[in-house]
């Protein structure tokens, strides 16, 4: 929760994941190596610096993978959110990786000419129109590019000045380099690496990233479809969110309006309240975060918001929409209408039954 610029806090948790996610990535390159220069001999040897590529390689398209499936997983299982609350650090690790296999490229296969070796990297190779020869740098380069402009802007100082829109569009972007960088192994190693492992990993990585997006995105909305609307006799529209009792404690429920809101309808301290379920920060989904400490904390980088009015605990100034709730007949309804952020709302009190705990 930034006010002004803040270089980044390296709490004790966060130094220990990144030492952890250094450790493992240096880990792999080492194994790579070690295990190629055992497995790639006479006639298949290759260079160490080849070896370099393939293993730095290798490891930042493994980094990639982990970065874009820890979204999905995190809505299967909530094991996976402190993965997810240093996502960014993941996808930095990622883009310094690749820029040590980029750098190393570039100066092995465009280093040793009379041309610069970047006017060299994106002129000599021009052969777009041909599959087995086509020019796969420039995908690798392009990839590059894109997840440099990622890590760049990852800090919050960015995500203030370009605004939570903007920021999470562009990183968006991480997609398309993901299809640049399968393009730059499919149109390159892969033409050169006959066997099936490559292919293997490659399309087997593609599936699991795809398979866990369509199925996060199919469950979201079978959950949306089975949303119900009551109307009150006040005028007001108002959600069936169910039994009030039946929301784990301190945890919520969401709901989504025909408009396409969600609202993350919490049970805490004997009443339920309901806030929108967009963080103001890069729109975490409140609604699978957790109660904590009194407040409404994001499953995704642990802002915190007051469940009776939306407001960010002082000094923080960040303010999130608020709804009506009513209980009837033990059921809780949430009333469709956003009021304005930061507008308190009494929780509505729920009669004390046996508790239903989050897992
Ligand atoms: C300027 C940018 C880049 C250049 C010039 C470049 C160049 C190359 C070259 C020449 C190879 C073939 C190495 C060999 O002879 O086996 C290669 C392979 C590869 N590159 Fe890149 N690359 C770039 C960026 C990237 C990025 C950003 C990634 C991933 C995040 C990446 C992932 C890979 C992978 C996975 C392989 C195959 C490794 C293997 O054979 O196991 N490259 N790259
Ligand atoms: S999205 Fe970052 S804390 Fe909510």
């Amino acid at each position: 929760m930034s006010i002004g610029y803040r270089a980044v806090q390296w709490s004790r948790s966060k130094r220990v994941y990144d030492l952890i996610a250094a450790g493992a990535a240096a880990s792999f390159i080492v194994v790579f190596i070690a295990v190629g220069k055992a497995a790639w001999r006479g006639e298949h040897a290759v260079s160490d610096e080849v070896l370099f590529l393939r293993a730095t390689g290798a490891c930042a398209l493994a980094l990639l993978h982990v970065v874009l499936c820890i979204g999905p997983l995190a809505r299967f299982d909530s094991r996976f959110l402190p993965v997810l609350f240093n996502r960014r650090h993941l996808g930095v690790l990622t883009f310094l990786v690749a820029l040590a296999h980029g750098v190393v490229a570039i100066g092995y296969y465009h280093g040793f000419g009379s041309a610069n070796p970047l006017l060299s990297l994106l002129t000599s190779n021009t052969n777009f129109g041909s599959l087995g020869a086509f020019p796969f740098q420039l995908l690798g380069a392009g990839g590059l590019l894109i997840l440099f402009l990622l890590a760049a802007t990852s800090h919050d100082f960015w995500l203030k000045n370009l605004s939570a829109r903007v920021w999470k569009s562009l990183h968006m972007l991480v997609y398309a380099a993901y299809a640049m960088l399968v393009g730059h192994v499919a149109l390159g190693a892969m033409q050169t690496d006959r066997g099936v492992l490559l292919p293997a990993l490659v399309i087997g990585g593609a599936a699991i990233v795809c398979g866990l997006h369509i199925a996060a995105g199919l469950r979201e909305s079978a959950r949306d479809r089975a949303d119900a609307r009551v109307r009150g006799d006040d005028g007001e529209e108002w959600f069936d969110v169910g039994p009030a009792m039946e929301i784990p404690l301190d945890r919520a429920r969401t709901v989504c309006t025909p408009r396409g809101d969600r609202i993350a309808v919490f049970r805490h301290d004997g009443g339920v309240s309901a806030v929108t379920n967009r963080c103001a920060h890069q729109g975490g989904p409140l609604g699978e975060g957790a109660v904590i400490d009194g407040c409404i904390t994001c499953p995704w980088h642990g802002w915190q918001y007051r469940a009776h009015d939306g407001c960010a605990p002082p000094p923080f100034a960040e303010k999130i929409a608020t709804y009506q709730v009513r209980i009837v007949a033990g059921r809780a309804h949430v009333s469709s209408r956003a009021l304005p952020p930061g507008s308190p709302v009494p929780p509505a009190r729920i009669e004390e039954h046996a508790d239903v705990r989050a897992d």
